[in-house]
C-alpha cells in the first residue's frame, strides 16, 4: 500500500495516509500529501477533501528517525502551506493521536473533525525542539494564546472534548469517523475554505507583562531546559506579527533548538524508553502468566506504595503485615494518599472507595495462596528476606511469581531458599513507589523467561518504565549511586562545603543535590550498615564525617537536622555551622589541606564516577544496553532529561576524553576507586561510543 492514496467518494476526495506504526510524516508521506493536493486541485470532479489515516492513529508527528539524516524535500513547512493555500476545503479526520507535525497538518486543513476518543498535542518540547511547521503560529490562532502556551510548553496530550472547547476541533463523533468526515466535508463545499493562517489574534491583552508572568509561572518546572523559552518567543511572535513573519521567527527558533545538544539528548531518551522492554531471550511468543491478584508483604511506606500501583489498575491486592496495628496504619496511609489525590481533583470520592475496596488486609501467610504475584517489601536484611521466602514457598500456589523488592541483596541467594527458584525475581520499586516511574526488574540466575516477560509487560501496565538488570550489589541504579555518593562526599572532605556540592549538582540539572538527598533518605541507614562492615571495605574518608554527624543525633530531615539545619517544620536545607566545623576538623585529622573546588570540578567528578561504574555494569552484562542505564538514572535518580542520562552524557564528552580523565583521576586520587572500566578502555581505543556499543549488540 502506498503511503498516501486518494479515493473519490461522490466528488469528495478521501486522502488516506498509511505509514505504520504511527503514520509518521516520513518523506513518502510528505511527498504523497503534496502530490495529493496537486491532484485534487487539478481534478474538476472534486469539490472538497478529507485527510484521514489508516491504522491505529492519525499522523503522530514527524518521523523522529529521520532527524539525524539530511532533510529531504518537500519539507513539512512547504506541505502544510500547500494544504492551507488550497482553494477547495480540506478537512482533517482525526482518530488516535494527532501529534506534533500531525497536528500541524490538521491545523493547516480548513476544518477538523475527530473521534471523541482522539487526542491532540504538540509534544515537540519533550524532544527538545518546538513545533516547526507552523504549530506555534496556527495553534494560538485557533485555540487561544493561553491554551496554546499550555499545550506547547507541557507537550501534553489534550482530549478531544477539551480541544473542541478550545476551538481547535470543529466537531466530535463517537464512531464511524469516515462516514462522518465525508458528510462534514460535503457541508464545507458551501462554506468554502477557512484558513487558520488568516485568523488574527487580538493582541491587546497579551502584552509584555502577560508573557513575563507566564515565564515566571513555568520557571521552576522548566529549569535548565532550552526549548520552552524559544516556544514562548514563537507564541509572542504569533501575537505580534503577521503569519509570514511569525513563521520566520518560528523557523529561527526551531533551528536553534534543533542544533542544541538538548534535542539530541531528549530524542535519545525517547528511543531509549522504547528500547527497555526489548529483552534478549524474550519475544512476543514467550508465554506470559496471568496476573489477576497480587499479594504484598509489608504494609510500610514501600509496601503500601507498591500495592497502590496495582489497585490503580483495578487489581485486587492482599496486604500482609505481622501486627494488626501496622496493617491498620499501612492501610490508612494508602487511604490518605488516595484522599489527597481526590482533594486535588485527580480522583472522585467514589474512585477512592473503589480502590480501597480492592485491598484485603491479613496477618496470615495462607491468605496469599490465591495470589498470582507476591512482592515482598519487608526490612532489608538477608535473614528476614530468606524467612519470608521460605514461608512463601509453603503457601504460594504453583506458578505464582515471587518477587523481592530488595534494593541491594542477592536475589539468587533469596531464590535458593525456595523449591522454585525459576519463579523468583527482583522487582525493585523506588520511593515513593506509587509515584516514581522506575522499576528495576532483576533477572536472577534461574528466573524463568515467562516470569520475566510477565513482569516486563506488567511494568508497562502499571505505568512504570521497567528496566531489566542482572544480579549484583545494588543492581544498576544503587550500584552507580554509591560511587557517585562517595566522590561527592570526598569532595566535601577535600574542600567543598555540602551546600557547594549540592549547588553544583543542582545547577547541572539534578533534581536535588546529593547532600540534600542523603538528609531526606536519612543518614542513619548507611551509618548502621557501616557498623556491620569491616572499615577496610569502604572509603572511611568519605563517611567518617557523616558518622560524626549522625552521632550528634543529626539523622537527616526526619530528626530536624542532618548535614543541614532545618527550621521547625521546614524542609528547606540551611548550611549548618556545626556540621561545617565537624568537616573542617575531620579534614585536619586526615591531614587534608582543604582547597576550594569549582562547580565544574565537582560535576566532572560525580559524572565520571557514574559513567565508569555504568561502563562496568554494562561490560559485566548486568545492564542490557547503555541506554537502559540512562533510563534508570533519568527515572529513578533525578538526572536531567535534557542531558540524556550519564551514558549519553559520556558519549557527548567523547569516550576517549572520559577514559583519559579517569586515568588522570587514578593518578591524582588513587587507583582504589578509579580503575577505568575495561569496556570504557576498549571503546575509547576503538574511537567508539556507548551508542555504537548498543547498536553492535543489536540492542
Ligand atoms: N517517529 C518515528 N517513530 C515513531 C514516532 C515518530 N514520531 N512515534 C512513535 N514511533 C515509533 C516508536 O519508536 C515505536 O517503534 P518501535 O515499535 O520500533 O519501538 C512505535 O512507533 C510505537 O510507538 P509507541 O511504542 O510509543 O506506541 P504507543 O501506542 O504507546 O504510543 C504515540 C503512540 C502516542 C504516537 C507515541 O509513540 C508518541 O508519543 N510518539 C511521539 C509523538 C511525537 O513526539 N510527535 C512529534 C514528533 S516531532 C514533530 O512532529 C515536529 C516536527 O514537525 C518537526
Amino acid at each position: 500500500m502506498t503511503a498516501v492514496s486518494i479515493e473519490n467518494r461522490d466528488n469528495i476526495a478521501l486522502v488516506w495516509v498509511y505509514n505504520p506504526p504511527v503514520n509518521a510524516l516520513s518523506h513518502s508521506v510528505r511527498d504523497g500529501l503534496k502530490n495529493a493536493m496537486r491532484a485534487i486541485a487539478e481534478d474538476d470532479t472534486i469539490d472538497a477533501a478529507v485527510i484521514a489515516c489508516r491504522g491505529r492513529t492519525f499522523i503522530a508527528g514527524a518521523d523522529i528517525r529521520e532527524f539525524g539524516a539530511p532533510p529531504k524535500a518537500p519539507h513539512l513547512t512547504e506541505v502544510v502551506q500547500i494544504i492551507e493555500d488550497m482553494e477547495k476545503p480540506i478537512t482533517a479526520a482525526i482518530h488516535g493521536t494527532a501529534l506534533g507535525g500531525g497536528l500541524e497538518v490538521a491545523l493547516s486543513c480548513h476544518y477538523r473533525i475527530a473521534l471523541s476518543t482522539a487526542k491532540i498535542g504538540l509534544p515537540e518540547v519533550k524532544l527538545g525542539i518546538l513545533p516547526g511547521a507552523g504549530g506555534t503560529q496556527r495553534f494560538p490562532r485557533v485555540a487561544g494564546v493561553e491554551n496554546a502556551l499550555d499545550a506547547i510548553i507541557s507537550g501534553r496530550h489534550i482530549k478531544a472534548k477539551q480541544a473542541l472547547s478550545w476551538g481547535a476541533l470543529d466537531e466530535l463523533v463517537d464512531d464511524d469517523l469516515e462516514a462522518a468526515a465525508l458528510a462534514f466535508a460535503r457541508t464545507t463545499i458551501k462554506k468554502g475554505v477557512r484558513r487558520t493562517g488568516e485568523m488574527t489574534i487580538d493582541g491587546t491583552t497579551y502584552d509584555q507583562a502577560f508573557f513575563d508572568g507566564f515565564r515566571a509561572s513555568i520557571a521552576r518546572r522548566t529549569r535548565g531546559y532550552f526549548a520552552p523559552e524559544r516556544c514562548i518567543r514563537c507564541v509572542e511572535a504569533a501575537v505580534k506579527l503577521p503569519l509570514k513573519e511569525g513563521l520566520e521567527a518560528e523557523r529561527k527558533n526551531f533551528q536553534e533548538c534543533f542544533s542544541n545538544s538538548q534535542a539530541k539528548a531528549m530524542q535519545h531518551v525517547f528511543f531509549a524508553e522504547r528500547q527497555v522492554s526489548r529483552v534478549p531471550g524474550i519475544s512476543k511468543e514467550t508465554p506470559r502468566r496471568e496476573i489477576k491478584k497480587v499479594g504484598i508483604i509489608g504494609a510500610g511506606t514501600m509496601g503500601g506504595g507498591i500495592a497502590m500501583n496495582f489497585a490503580n489498575i483495578g487489581m485486587p491486592v492482599t496486604l500482609l503485615e505481622v501486627q494488626q496495628d501496622a496493617l491498620d496504619r499501612g492501610l490508612s496511609v494508602v487511604r490518605k494518599n488516595y484522599e489527597r489525590s481526590a482533594a486535588k481533583g485527580k480522583l472522585t470520592a467514589e474512585q477512592v472507595e473503589q480502590r480501597m475496596g480492592l485491598f484485603t488486609g491479613t496477618m496470615e501467610y495462607a491468605d496469599l495462596g490465591d495470589c498470582d504475584l507476591i512482592i515482598e517489601a519487608v526490612f532489608e536484611t538477608m535473614d528476614i528476606k530468606k524467612k519470608v521466602f521460605t514461608a512463601l514457598d509453603e503457601v504460594a500456589k504453583p506458578d505464582a511469581i515471587l518477587a523481592s523488592n530488595t534494593s541491594y541483596l542477592d536475589i539468587d541467594a533469596i531464590a535458593a531458599v525456595t523449591n522454585r527458584p525459576s519463579d523468583v525475581l527482583g522487582l525493585h520499586f523506588f520511593s515513593p513507589a506509587n509515584v516514581m516511574r522506575l522499576l528495576e526488574i532483576v533477572r536472577a540466575d534461574k528466573t524463568a523467561d515467562d516470569v520475566l516477560a510477565t513482569c516486563v509487560d506488567l511494568a508497562r501496565k502499571i505505568g512504570k518504565v521497567g528496566v531489566v538488570s542482572g544480579v549484583c550489589h545494588g543492581f544498576i541504579g544503587n550500584r552507580m549511586l554509591s560511587q557517585y555518593a562517595r566522590e561527592m562526599s570526598l569532595s566535601v572532605i577535600e574542600g567543598a562545603m555540602p551546600h557547594e556540592v549540592d549547588k553544583a549538582m543542582y545547577d547541572f540539572g539534578m533534581a536535588m543535590g546529593p547532600m540534600t538527598v542523603s538528609d531526606m533518605a536519612g543518614l542513619d541507614i548507611g551509618y548502621l550498615n557501616r557498623k556491620g562492615m569491616d572499615r577496610a571495605d569502604y572509603e572511611t574518608r568519605a563517611t567518617d564525617w557523616i558518622d560524626r554527624v549522625v552521632e550528634m543525633d543529626r539523622k537527616g530531615l526526619k530528626t530536624g537536622a542532618g548535614i543541614y539545619d532545618y527550621d521547625e517544620g521546614s524542609r528547606t536545607p540551611k548550611p549548618s555551622d556545626t556540621v561545617m566545623a565537624v568537616i573542617e576538623e575531620e579534614s585536619a585529622k586526615l591531614g587534608i589541606e582543604r582547597t576550594p573546588k569549582t562547580a565544574d570540578e565537582i560535576v566532572e567528578r560525580g559524572m565520571l564516577a557514574l559513567i565508569n561504574e555504568g561502563a562496568k555494569i554494562l561490560g559485566e552484562g548486568i545492564a542490557i544496553r547503555a541506554s537502559d542505564i540512562d533510563i534508570v538514572y533519568l527515572n529513578g535518580y533525578g538526572f536531567p532529561p535534557y542531558r540524556g542520562g550519564p551514558m549519553h552524557y559520556a558519549d557527548q564528552m567523547g569516550l576517549k576524553a572520559v577514559y583519559e580523565k579517569i586515568c588522570a583521576y587514578g593518578e591524582k586520587f588513587g587507583e582504589r576507586w578509579w580503575q577505568p572500566a575495561p569496556l570504557l578502555k576498549e571503546l575509547a581505543e576503538k574511537g567508539q561510543s556507548f551508542a555504537d556499543y548498543d547498536k553492535k549488540q543489536g540492542a
